[in-house]
């Protein structure tokens, strides 16, 4: 057997050279860090349910016109992707006041906040990902003024689709961070979504409860990360019921 080569490997994912020239394969690991890799662990599963829950949701945003990446899921852990050309700024949207916004403003975990607000982080492990304006983004030509205008206003179309989707089934999107690239199609230049959009990149609270159903679980070791998580993808239809998911066997796959 041939082994793949492998383009990239992050924190939680790692992408191998795909089937056809332009695409790639996205590997969901279990690998959990926080505090920029300061805290790491692994946790059984959780591959299994990002892979499961950004698929569902990447085709969701695909139906409404969303661009993005998402070709196929091609196993438990691993989906067909575009290879695009990441634009190395992450794209953060809040609705409700949560994580590093509270302690850089004061103000009190849950807060609803007057409007939806974005802000940028330039990614990068090494600096921990700093928080920066249009301005540097433009200085430094990781975008131009017409990419951060398309890449706002995608943002904040999957912000009221997933606010929708997620309220539909009892949740409260606080927060998410969206990643784009730049998909080159003949002559055109498109930006699309890329990367994932999973509870590691939202932060997910039940209606009623609070109960936080995302990372943040790790982060504050309140351990239950895949029970939570495994509720999420219950609750949008995408499991079939709460048994433990990827154990190392083969399974068997009824269908009906
Ligand atoms: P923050 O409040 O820590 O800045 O996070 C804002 C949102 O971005 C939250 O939904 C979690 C997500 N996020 C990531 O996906 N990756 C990261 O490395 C960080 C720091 C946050």
């Amino acid at each position: 057997m041939n082994r793949r080569r492998r383009v990239y490997e992050g924190k939680a994912k790692i992408l191998y050279e795909g089937p056809e020239p332009g695409t790639l394969v996205q590997h969901f690991k279990d690998d959990a860090t926080a505090y920029n890799n300061r805290k790491q662990d692994t946790i059984e599963g959780k591959g299994v349910l990002n892979n499961r829950i950004s698929e569902y949701l990447f085709q969701r945003l695909g139906e409404i016109g969303v661009p993005n990446h998402f070709v196929k899921r091609l196993n438990m852990r691993e989906q067909l992707i575009r290879e695009v050309e990441i634009i190395p700024v992450e794209v953060v949207v809040r609705n409700v006041a949560a994580g590093s916004l509270t302690e850089r403003l004061g103000l009190e975990e849950g807060t609803q906040l007057p409007r939806s607000i974005i802000e940028f982080n330039y990614k990068s492990d090494e600096l921990d990902s700093p928080m920066v304006t249009e301005e540097h983004i433009t200085a430094f030509g990781w975008a131009n003024p017409q990419e951060i205008d398309e890449m706002m206003a995608l943002a904040l179309r999957i912000n009221d689709f997933l606010t929708g989707i997620f309220l539909g089934i009892g949740i409260r999107l606080i927060d998410f961070r969206v990643e784009f690239g730049r998909l080159y199609e003949n002559d055109m230049l498109r930006i699309v979504l890329a990367d994932e959009i999973s509870p590691d990149s939202c932060r997910l609270w039940d209606l009623e409860t609070k109960d936080k159903l995302d990372k943040d679980r790790f982060r504050r070791d309140m351990g239950g990360l895949v029970e939570a998580y495994q509720e999420v993808a219950r609750r949008l239809g995408i499991l079939i019921d709460n048994r433990p998911v990827d154990r190392k066997g083969p399974v068997l796959v009824k269908s009906n």
